[in-house]
């Protein structure tokens, strides 16, 4: 990461903490941006002190952070979730799922009343789909669902080869999509045997957008 992009990936991340209320139960998702979301969170000791994290990269720097990582299914529901993205569209549509932890992601998304997101600008697109959508398959699936994406959708999957998801899955990242109708789109895809879980937020899209720009912070 360039200090240029980190330094706007820190600005969304600082914003991103003055709209987490004090005490609050969080959801913290993973990723760069995240990463330095954590870092503010420690800085600050005290003002979150139980999170829920998308996965084991941000467990390790929540509790390295002092703050109690806690199991979804031991909590009712989250104030807030605090996620970066790959790709963001002014409607708060999102390609997520760089990192691998999209599957978590989602759900904790889905589980908090608010879901911020926080990235810098050169992450805002007019069109989804110019970041190869990661989609989580089931091992056995991987061929099967890559030819259904090639075929039926035009796309262009690649196997993220070497590389398992915290649930011991695989990752297609898929190149050359049209993405015209996220919304549609995430509903197909979705239906694929074999998939777990597609990248796409926009069924449950952001409900704030944090942007790190050159000149500030703009809040969407
Ligand atoms: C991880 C993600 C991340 O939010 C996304 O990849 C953005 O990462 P970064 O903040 O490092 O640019 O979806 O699965």
């Amino acid at each position: 990461m360039s200090n240029d992009a980190d330094a706007l990936k820190r600005r969304a991340a600082l914003a991103a903490l003055e709209m987490v209320p004090a005490g609050a139960l969080l959801g913290v998702g993973t990723g760069s941006t995240v990463n330095l979301f954590i870092a503010a969170l420690a800085a600050n000791p005290g003002h979150v002190r139980r999170a829920v994290s998308s996965s084991q990269a941000s467990s390790a720097l929540l509790a390295a952070a002092g703050i109690e990582v806690v199991d979804l299914n031991e909590v009712t529901g989250l104030t807030l979730y605090v996620d970066g993205a790959d790709e963001a569209t002014a409607r708060r549509e999102l390609i997520k799922g760089g990192g691998g932890a999209l599957t978590r992601e989602k759900i904790v998304a889905a589980a908090a009343e608010r879901f911020v997101c926080i990235v810098d600008e050169r992450k805002l697109v007019t069109r989804l789909g110019r970041f190869p959508l990661p989609i989580e398959v089931i091992p056995m699936a991987r061929e099967l669902v890559a030819r259904r994406l090639r075929d039926g959708f035009g796309g262009r999957p690649v196997w993220r080869s070497g590389y398992l998801t915290d649930n011991g899955n695989h990752i297609l990242d898929v190149h050359d999509l049209v993405i015209e109708d996220p919304v549609a789109l995430e509903r197909e895809l979705n239906q694929l045997a074999g998939v777990v879980t597609v990248g796409l937020f926009a069924a449950r899209p952001a409900d704030v957008l944090v942007v790190g720009t050159a000149s500030g912070v703009e809040r969407r």
